[in-house]
């Protein structure tokens, strides 16, 4: 295993952004991930002690202009087993070739919903992925990790990795575990999750249940009509996360704005204005007053008029007010102050803080 000295990362990210990472090296294998690490905490003099990043496809990073000073580990830790409806994945596979093998080759329900989505298997439990009603975390099992800190090899269950609405204990607890693998447990008789508008709509007057692969052919052609064409434009995907606020908050803020739309964990349960039941939200919640999720897509186009709104050579989507993109050439530093621009009107248009979604390295 080689480690190169001044890569440029802007290529290895999906929003084609970032300067030079000082040290950057590729590990296929447990063993060179090793061998880097040590070169990260005990090489010479010089590099001892440097700062680990590590980086799947790059695909909800903004990395910037200035790079990162320390090792930045690709990690291409590639392999896949199977064990009946348990498949175990390494980190560094493709994820939407996995998603494509599950549903297709294996003809097994449960992932094909997060089909198309970019990046890589270890990547998926760190911001518990999600899309149109599923998220990875109802079907991981458990995720192989090193520990940087120990240095050694450890399984997580799916409890233990505290999963929440995109989140888990990657981003804060345990960000000092570098994944390995991760092991899935799908089914061959299951449902698909078709209550999501846009699937909806797509198999609008369909009298039959469609199959999975059909369901996988549906994400893909709706995410094409969403997000951009990645080998054209540069992105992230969505940049913010949704809000997510007590029912009650809700309700105020719908006396302001009173076509705001909101959903529970299911987003196919509308509770504008109407009761509701239990949601099965992250966020805290008591029971009479559950967490309710409003598009922050909606607040970004409706009350903020940002879709299509361009600053310089970065802009927000027009076909996803949440999108943001590089239309070529732009920086983080372009992206970070639209960005505040941004959260700042939400802000005084309606009183709630939006977040990013988009993780911010260097
Ligand atoms: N909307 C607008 N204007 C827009 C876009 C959307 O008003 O320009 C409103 C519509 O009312 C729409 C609602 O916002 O019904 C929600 O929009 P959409 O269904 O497109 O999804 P989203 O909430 O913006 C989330 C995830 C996506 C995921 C889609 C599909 C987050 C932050 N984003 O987006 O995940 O693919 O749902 O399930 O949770 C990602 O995390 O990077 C990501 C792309």
């Amino acid at each position: 295993m080689k480690i190169q000295e001044n890569v440029l990362l802007a290529p290895y990210t999906t929003f084609k952004i970032g300067g030079n990472a000082r040290f950057f090296a590729q590990v296929s294998s447990v063993a060179e991930l090793e061998e880097a690490v040590a070169f990260a905490k005990e090489g010479s003099d010089e590099t001892r002690h440097l700062p680990i990043f590590v980086l799947g496809g790059g695909s909800n990073v903004l990395i910037s202009d200035n790079g990162f000073d320390g090792l930045v580990i690709k990690n291409e830790i590639m392999g896949i087993v199977e064990e009946g409806e348990r498949i175990i994945a390494g980190a560094g596979e493709n994820w939407d070739n996995f998603v494509r093998y599950t549903v297709e080759e294996k003809g097994l329900n449960g992932l094909e919903n997060l089909s198309a989505i970019p990046g890589t298997v270890g990547a998926a439990p760190v911001q518990n992925i999600g899309a149109y009603g599923v998220e990875a975390k109802n079907t991981i099992e458990w995720v192989e990790v090193y520990n940087l800190t120990t240095r050694k090899i450890e399984k997580l269950s799916n409890a233990d990795c505290r999963f929440g609405y995109r989140d888990s204990i990657f981003k804060d607890e345990r960000k000092n575990n570098i994944i390995l693998r991760v092991s899935f447990l799908l089914s061959k008789n299951g449902k698909a999750m078709l209550e999501y508008k846009d699937l909806k709509m797509f198999f609008a007057g369909r009298a039959d249940v469609p199959s999975l692969c059909e369901v996988r052919d549906a994400v893909i052609k709706v995410r094409a009509g969403k997000f951009p064409d990645l080998s054209k434009i540069g992105t992230a995907g969505s940049f913010f996360k949704n809000i997510v606020i007590p029912r009650t908050e809700y309700q105020t803020l719908l006396r302001k704005f009173p076509t705001a739309p909101a959903f529970l964990a299911d987003p196919s349960r509308k509770v504008q204005g109407s009761t509701s039941t239990s949601s099965q939200n992250s966020v805290q919640e008591k029971s009479n007053d559950p967490a309710v999720k409003v598009p922050t897509a909606w607040v970004l186009d409706k009350v903020c008029n940002f879709k299509g709104v361009r600053r310089g050579n970065i802009g927000m989507f027009e076909n996803q007010a949440l999108v943001m993109v590089n239309y070529g050439g732009g920086t983080a530093r372009e992206v970070r102050t639209f960005a505040e621009e941004i959260i700042f009107c939400v802000k005084q248009k309606t009183g709630l803080t939006i977040y990013p979604e988009v993780e911010f390295v260097g």
